[in-house]
């Protein structure tokens, strides 16, 4: 009698035990995030989910690629990574993922809803969740209306007329890969070559920070430049010595013409790691960002925080964005195909003598 006694206490206490922790695991909803976003680690629509869901984000930042490497590493080594979300700002490393098959496809009608067909990957395995687009910056203090109108396409800064007047971002980014890699894209190898043999020889300076390169415009130190365009929506609303530079720049679409392909973009995306432990986390934290709150254009907001262009049509433009007026994208450079152009447009910019470092 007193054994049994025993026994059921015994038994009691070890059911306690064993569900306890249970219990504090099932309260705890967790959502590794793999982040290139630079913009802070834990950002303001990361907690924004976290409040709303009741998930907790750990978020690892790294640069796009050494990201890349990371997933690559634990799922070759464990069959998963830590991660449950990788989020990239090119959608080149977002295909190369899936083509790594570190990802795995989702099919959600939310996102299918919230986001056009030509920013997301045709068989679900990445979403583009905002837009930033790559384009000219130039000093109107130096540079004709008739200069400006010669610049119709991203190839047109490597003629005569912008001999040492160019700052460019090295080679060794990949904000400029993604953009060279629209030309070789659109022109095929041969005509790239020329195209970035002409552009390097009419370099003055690379720089590594594409707020630096403004502010070299803003200066004078070089006439024309490509930066992303939240960069110069930074400066717009930043300090008083912020919006001074803004004020001595200009930004200008390239390939907006007739018949023209429209500017470069990339998107901020993010896809589903194979084997998540947290897959259904990682499904709503992609959902969530793509609805109308998190598009808009407030500092809390996913797309806001980061001056970006929406990729929910319903949400409305920043007040700055705006200004710039209707601005065509290039979707004829389909996102998809970003990843599989890379390594060949590192060895065209290697073999035309572009940069690789700041000078
Ligand atoms: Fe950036």
């Amino acid at each position: 009698m007193f054994n049994k006694f025993i026994r059921s206490m015994l038994l009691a206490t070890l059911l306690l035990a064993v569900s306890i922790p249970m219990l504090a695991y099932a309260q705890q909803p967790v959502l590794n995030v793999y982040s290139s976003r630079h913009y802070g680690t834990m950002e303001a629509p990361f907690v924004a989910f976290q409040e709303a869901t009741g998930i907790e984000v750990r978020v690892s930042a790294g640069t796009p690629n050494d990201l890349l490497e990371r997933l690559t590493a634990e799922v070759d080594q464990g069959g998963r990574s830590v991660a449950d979300v990788f989020l990239a700002i090119d959608a080149g490393v977002l295909e190369m993922a899936a083509q790594r098959e570190l990802l795995q496809p989702i099919q959600s009608d939310v996102l299918d809803a919230n986001i056009p067909v030509e920013l997301r990957d045709p068989e679900g395995y990445w979403y583009g969740l905002s837009k930033r687009i790559r384009t000219l910056v130039y000093n109107p203090a130096n540079v004709t209306a008739e200069e400006l109108a010669s610049i119709q396409t991203y190839a047109d800064l490597g003629t005569a007329t912008w001999a040492d007047r160019v700052c460019v971002r090295p080679a060794s980014h990949t904000y400029t890969v993604a953009l060279m890699s629209s030309l070789v894209f659109h022109l095929g190898e041969d005509d790239s070559l020329t195209a970035f043999t002409n552009l390097s020889n009419n370099v003055t300076r690379y720089i590594t920070s594409d707020t630096s390169i403004i502010t070299a415009v803003a200066a004078g130190e070089c006439d024309v430049a490509f930066v992303n365009h939240y960069y110069l929506a930074r400066l717009a609303n930043g300090s008083n010595d912020d919006k001074a530079i803004y004020d001595a720049v200009r930004i200008h679409f390239m390939q907006q013409g007739e018949g023209q392909t429209g500017a470069f973009f990339n998107v901020n995306s993010a896809g589903v790691v194979v084997n998540a432990a947290n897959y259904d986390n990682a499904v709503r934290f992609i959902e969530f960002m793509s609805q109308p709150e998190m598009q808009a254009s407030n500092p809390e907001a996913f797309v806001g925080s980061n001056y970006e262009y929406p990729v929910n049509p319903e949400a409305e433009l920043h007040p700055t964005l705006a200004t710039w007026g209707e601005v065509k994208f290039d979707t004829v450079y389909p996102l998809w195909e970003y990843g599989n152009l890379q390594a060949r447009t590192i060895e065209l910019l290697d073999e035309a003598g572009f940069g690789f470092t700041e000078n």
